[in-house]
């Protein structure tokens, strides 16, 4: 049996070393912008809460030994995804996002970096095991996909790109580096939206890239020290706190999944289902392969935009939210925003940590109601 501890056991005490005699288990955030800095600069000491801050370097520590490479945090998903495309990506270069991940991702490379001369290419994620890379300078992939689930084999996709001396990231937001390593599985990055299922209690925006390469966190970094995306240490604090449950969260939320994907797909008003945990699904055989986790995401399909929205009103238990991950089971009408190329009827469905049975009958429900 292994001396040292799971992945699991590390997140309950986040990467925190054990107290000493007297001291609390936890300390708190620590509330500062300035820090005492005499003399010549001395680069191993705290100097200004734009730089470095403790606070982040205590989550920082943590997110470290859970994700297996170095960390920075950031005030959102967003600006984890930015700093990864704007601070690695060069005139020239050509960047490859998902045509069916998450929708402002490619906006902001479209928006902000296509004018400095940088190509975006995309592509469906279900292509990209047969896909090349050729001319790929830097990859930032999403598997599962969000909404609908697809997956792609990460060691492959990295092996093919670092033949060709590109670069694959991995945005982990919907797994999180509990339900799967893509650092171990060869990805050169891991970023994830932590405002999701990482910090998961619906109250914080928040990410963070790790990497086990050297030049790529000095860029992360420099990134966010000159661009000023910093989070602030009230947030850094609270998703530390959250990182201690996202072990017991995760297990309730995707054992929950599987039950409530098992009734639905037997339903005779649910016209598609998609979820990897069932042996049915096209994402099945690799999601057993690279995920510790199926995950807590479900994405159905009922008759119409009509139905969906009935089935959404008459859910009780089930908030209707556009975000997903929280301890609370939300859904919503994806098709809504008009960035899916989806039906009109598909529901995204994240399942929380309420008692199984009450979830399932909540659903029921409302689907005797359509
Ligand atoms: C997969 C994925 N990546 C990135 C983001 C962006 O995260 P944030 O909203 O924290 O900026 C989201 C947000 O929904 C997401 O779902």
């Amino acid at each position: 049996m292994s001396k040292s501890p799971s992945l699991s056991s590390i997140s309950i005490n986040s990467g925190a070393p054990a107290p000493k005699n007297g001291q609390a288990f936890r300390s708190g955030p620590v509330f500062a912008s300035t820090f005492h800095l005499s003399g010549d600069v001395d680069p191993n000491v705290y100097q200004y809460g734009r730089f470095g801050h403790p606070t982040w370097s205590d989550l920082e520590d943590g997110l470290a030994s859970l994700e297996g490479g170095e960390t920075t945090v950031f005030p959102s998903g967003m600006s984890a995804a930015a700093a990864i495309l704007t601070s690695l990506a060069a005139p020239g270069d050509t960047i490859l996002l998902p045509s069916d991940g998450y929708g402002p991702v490619r906006h902001y490379a479209k928006q902000y970096l296509e004018k400095f001369g940088v190509n975006i290419q995309t592509i469906a994620t279900r292509e990209i095991d047969a896909f090349d890379f050729k001319g790929i300078s830097l990859a930032l992939l999403e598997t599962p996909s969000n909404p609908m689930l697809d997956t792609f084999d990460i060691s492959l996709a990295a092996q093919k790109l670092h033949a060709l001396g590109g670069l694959l990231a991995i945005d982990n937001t919907t797994l999180t580096c509990l339900g799967q390593h893509v650092l171990s599985l060869g990805a050169d990055i891991s970023m994830s939206a932590d405002t999701k299922a990482l910090n998961g209690h619906s109250d914080v925006v928040f990410g963070h890239v790790s990497s086990t390469n050297n030049e790529i966190n000095a860029k992360i970094r420099e990134w966010r020290k000159y661009s000023g995306n910093i989070p602030g240490p009230m947030e850094t604090w609270l998703v530390h706190r959250s990182l201690s449950t996202l072990d017991v969260r995760l297990e309730r939320m995707c054992r929950n999944a599987l039950a409530l994907a098992e009734t639905l797909s037997q339903h005779e008003k649910v016209k598609a289902i998609r979820y990897p945990g069932l042996p049915q699904d096209p994402s099945h055989e690799t999601a057993k392969k690279q995920q510790q986790l199926f995950g807590f995401i479900i994405s159905f399909e009922l008759a119409d935009k009509r139905s969906a929205e009935q089935f959404l009103s008459a859910c009780s238990l089930v908030y209707e939210a556009t975000s997903f991950g929280g301890v609370h089971s939300s859904a919503e009408r994806r098709a809504r925003w008009g960035t899916d190329d989806i039906p009109e009827g598909t529901i995204r469905f994240s399942v929380g940590c309420e008692k199984e049975i009450d979830i399932i009958a909540d659903v029921l429900n409302a689907l005797e109601m359509l």
